[in-house]
Formats: structure tokens, C-alpha cells, sequence
């Protein structure tokens, strides 16, 4: 679609939604809706993107960003009268499509077949229209007995006879450009709303001798999102899309409809993703890999062959051949290298795991490094934090920490020592000394016997 200019209409409130953000960067998949409409007009291959922003525009242009160019609706008084306000940015004639930002779920391919169905029925304007069971409060596609596309007339307006209308506007449309200015100033608020619809542009350009089009489609893509309720539906849709692109490239997710996958999330074959998780962000999983049931994964990276169970991973590297959890908690900035374990109820933030090492249960590593090969005994902790300031701890190759130890940042740890349990560490070990750091155990021999006869126990 060479030279193709994409106005999006983005300026509305979305009062329905009950929020303080603009409506059009509401989330759906993870993404906010206006971008999923600004990524299928730049898929389309679009020349140019003006998005109309208004209400919060800072919200929607901190979302957007340079990747398309705005105008400024200051007040929004109708459909008609933001595409005025875009008027100067178009060029001189062409075409042009104009599209709104609360319709996340229209493709690019539905567009391309728009667009190519403009050109191909020589048409002024073409509607992209679709025949639905409940019609309420869409536009309806007005049409004479010939079948021609007559007008287009607002809900709100609509006699009995055109209510009972099945075919609705989804306020996508392709345009020319030259006819579409001429419609622009003959648009008028005398209705009952009383805003300046660009819906009303469709007729006045019929009777200007213009050949109008409707381009039916199924109405999955054209679902407009005015509500939290309507935002769950396109969620739903969204999700089922995402999924089936995984399963269509070999990943088995036992239970689409409890597996919620964010759009850029990118997953290896073979990988088996098990119900209840959730998978944000960039995060990428490798191939062969188990995810689930129940975790939440966030901008991370997953190597090939891991297992991953009931456990929060959040901005960290794991890489192959990782068993994980149950519940394990992955805070950000952790990279964590091949063939570890990290067992139940393992905390790990901001640290370095190397190749093989395990940390099988109930410990905390933070601001630390952990060498190849080390043994984490059960309940052993690093003491990074003290009171003001974090501290690292490094823990060289092949160390065996017992359980229930305590590591005092700073501190370090050389290659092959061995920690005996119950240990509160606060000094350097040198490489393959056993360090001890506990009273030694004292037995008194009679003690109880000794109680009873004073009468004291
Ligand atoms: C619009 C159409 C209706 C169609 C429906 C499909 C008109 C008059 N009606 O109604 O025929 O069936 O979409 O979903 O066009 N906006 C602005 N500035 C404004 C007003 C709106 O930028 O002054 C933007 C909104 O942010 C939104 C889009 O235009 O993204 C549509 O506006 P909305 O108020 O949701 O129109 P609908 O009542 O849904
Ligand atoms: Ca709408």
C-alpha cells in the first residue's frame, strides 16, 4: 500500500470506560488498543499515520511516540470534526484511511482487502461494514433497493424502521481525499448529539455524485471497545489469536483459556505451557521447555529444556536446561545460567547463579554471585541489606554452604570451601577451608535429674 496516508480518530475521552486515562491506551493483550490499530496501518505499509489526540493526548503520545504524527483536537466535537482538524497534514489528492483508535482487533489483511476493494469498485468512499445480531448502538449502513449504499445514520438518530437495520458502520473507511474536504465543510452538529459526525460525510458526498461502497466483514475485527465489559471481550479474542499463533508454530498450551500470553512474547517449539500462566511482555522461552501450571513470567529470557512450575520470574536470564520451583520468586536482574536448580520458596534478586549450582529450598540470594557447582544448603541466606546499605557476596566454584547459614555482606567465599551449618559468616574463607561460625555445642550430663530434685521441674 505504497503512499497510503492512516488518519486515527483518538481524541475521545471513552467516558463509558469510568477511567482517568484516555480510553485508547487501555491494555488489550498487553498492548495498548490505539497501538495495535497504528501497528496494522504500518503492517498495511501506510506512508503516513496522524493519529488525532485530545483528551490526555500526552498519555497517548507518551504510548505512540514518534512513530506516527499527531494533530490536536482541542475539543472533541465529533468524528467529523477530528478528521478536520488532521485536514492540513493530508496531501493534496490520493486516498486516505481513516481509522479509530478503540478498535484494537482489525488486522492488516481486512484493511488490504479494504483498500484493494476501494481501488478495484473505482468508489469515493468504501465502509468497511459488517452485519451483526445486535446492532445497538452502531451506525447503520442506510442502502436503496439496488443494494447501493445510500448514507449512514448515528443510533442516537435512527427512526424504528432504520434501527431494525443489521448492517453497521465500524467507522473504518478509504476515502478521497479530494471529495472527503469538500464533504468536511458541508458537515453540520444539527443532530442528536449535537457533534460533527463524519459518518454525515458519507452522504453529502453521494449527493456530490460520489460512488459510495460498503466492504462486509466479519464482525470479530471491527468490535469497537466503549467499555470495561466490551475491553474483556476484545481481551478474549486477543489472547485466543496469540495463542493460536503459538500452537500454529508448535507450542502445546494445554488450556487456551487460561493461558495469557502478551504479544510479543516469543515461544520455542516443543515448549508446553501448562494452564494458569501468565506470560508478559518480551519475554522470550526457548524450545522443550515445561512452563506451568501457574507462573508469571515478565520481560525475561528462558533457555531450551527448562522447567519452570508455580514460580514469578521477573526481567532476568535463565538459560537451558533450568528446573524451577514450585515457587520460586525470579526478582529482576538475576542471571542465572544452564543446568541450575532453584527449588520452593527461593528468593533470588539482582545475581549472578552459574552453570550446575543448586539452591533447592528456602533461601535468599541477593546481590550476589554464585560460582559453578555451589550447594545452597536449605534455610541458607545472604545478609545483603544492613539497615542502609545493600552489599554483594561472592561465592567461588564447587562451595558447599550447609543449611541454616547466614553470609554477612561483603563478603567472599573462595573455590571449594565448605560452610558448616548453622554458620553466621562475616569474615572472608579462604579457597577450601571448612569455615565454622557457631558456639560449639555444650552437653551438661544430669541436668534434668538435677531440676527435679531441687523441685524445679
Ligand atoms: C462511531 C460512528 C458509528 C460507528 C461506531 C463504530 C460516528 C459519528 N459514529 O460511533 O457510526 O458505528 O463508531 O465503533 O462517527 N473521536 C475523536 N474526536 C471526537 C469524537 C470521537 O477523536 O470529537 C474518536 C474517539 O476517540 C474514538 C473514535 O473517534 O476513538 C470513535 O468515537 P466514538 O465516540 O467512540 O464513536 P461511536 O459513538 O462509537
Ligand atoms: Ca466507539
Amino acid at each position: 500500500m505504497e503512499g497510503l496516508v492512516t488518519i486515527i480518530l483518538a481524541a475521545g475521552l471513552g467516558k463509558r470506560m469510568k477511567s482517568k486515562h484516555p480510553k485508547v491506551v487501555h491494555k488489550v493483550a498487553g498492548k495498548p488498543m490505539i497501538e495495535w490499530v497504528v501497528d496494522a496501518a504500518k503492517e498495511l505499509g501506510s506512508r503516513e499515520i496522524i493519529v488525532v489526540v485530545g483528551h490526555r493526548a500526552e498519555e497517548v503520545k507518551e504510548v505512540l511516540g514518534e512513530k506516527v504524527r499527531y494533530a490536536y483536537q482541542e475539543m472533541q466535537l465529533g468524528t467529523g470534526h477530528a478528521v478536520m482538524v488532521a485536514e492540513d497534514l493530508l496531501p493534496e489528492e490520493g486516498i486516505v484511511l481513516i481509522l479509530t483508535g478503540d478498535t484494537p482487533l482489525i488486522t492488516a489483511s481486512t484493511l488490504n482487502n479494504l483498500v484493494n476493494f476501494h481501488i478495484k469498485e473505482n468508489n469515493t468512499v468504501t465502509i468497511l461494514s459488517s452485519v451483526v445480531e445486535d446492532p445497538t448502538g452502531y451506525g447503520r449502513i442506510l442502502r436503496d433497493k439496488s443494494g447501493n449504499v445510500i448514507k449512514i445514520v448515528e443510533d442516537k438518530d435512527a427512526t424504528e424502521l432504520e434501527k431494525s437495520i443489521h448492517e453497521i458502520n465500524s467507522a473504518m473507511y478509504v476515502m478521497d481525499i479530494v471529495m472527503l474536504r469538500e464533504a468536511l465543510k458541508n458537515i453540520t452538529n444539527d443532530n442528536a448529539q449535537g457533534e460533527y459526525y463524519l459518518t454525515d460525510a458519507v452522504g453529502i458526498i453521494r449527493q456530490m455524485g460520489g460512488k459510495i461502497g460498503a466492504y462486509v466483514t466479519p464482525y470479530e475485527e471491527i468490535m469497537g471497545v466503549n467499555s470495561r465489559i466490551q475491553l474483556f471481550e476484545a481481551e478474549k479474542i486477543m489472547r485466543r489469536r496469540i495463542n493460536y499463533k503459538h500452537m500454529k508454530n508448535g507450542v502445546t498450551i494445554i488450556d487456551p483459556d487460561v493461558t495469557y500470553i502478551d504479544a510479543e512474547v516469543e515461544i520455542g517449539a516443543d515448549t508446553i505451557i501448562l494452564p494458569g500462566c501468565v506470560i508478559e511482555g518480551k519475554t522470550k522461552i526457548g524450545s522443550d521447555c515445561e512452563i506451568g501450571p501457574n507462573c508469571r513470567i515478565v520481560d525475561s529470557e528462558i533457555g531450551n529444556g527448562c522447567n519452570v512450575m508455580y514460580s514469578v520470574i521477573l526481567s532476568s536470564k535463565v538459560g537451558n536446561n533450568v528446573k524451577m520451583g514450585p515457587f520460586a520468586h525470579i526478582r529482576p536482574d538475576n542471571v542465572i545460567y544452564d543446568n541450575v536448580k532453584i527449588g520452593d520458596f527461593v528468593e533470588i534478586k539482582k545475581s549472578i547463579v552459574k552453570e550446575g549450582s543448586k539452591i533447592p529450598h528456602l533461601t535468599y540470594v541477593g546481590d550476589a554471585e554464585i560460582g559453578k557447582n555451589v550447594n545452597m544448603g536449605c534455610g541458607s541466606i545472604t545478609v545483603n541489606y544492613d539497615g542502609k546499605q545493600k552489599h554483594k557476596i561472592i561465592i567461588g566454584d564447587n562451595v558447599f554452604v550447609g543449611c541454616n547459614v547466614n553470609l554477612v555482606a561483603p563478603v567472599k567465599i573462595g573455590d571449594n570451601a565448605y560452610i558448616a551449618a548453622g554458620s553466621t559468616i562475616t569474615e572472608d574463607v579462604p579457597e577450601g577451608a571448612l569455615a565454622i561460625g557457631r558456639n560449639r555445642q555444650v552437653n551438661k550430663e544430669g541436668w534434668v535429674q538435677e531440676r527435679i530434685k531441687k523441685g524445679r521441674l
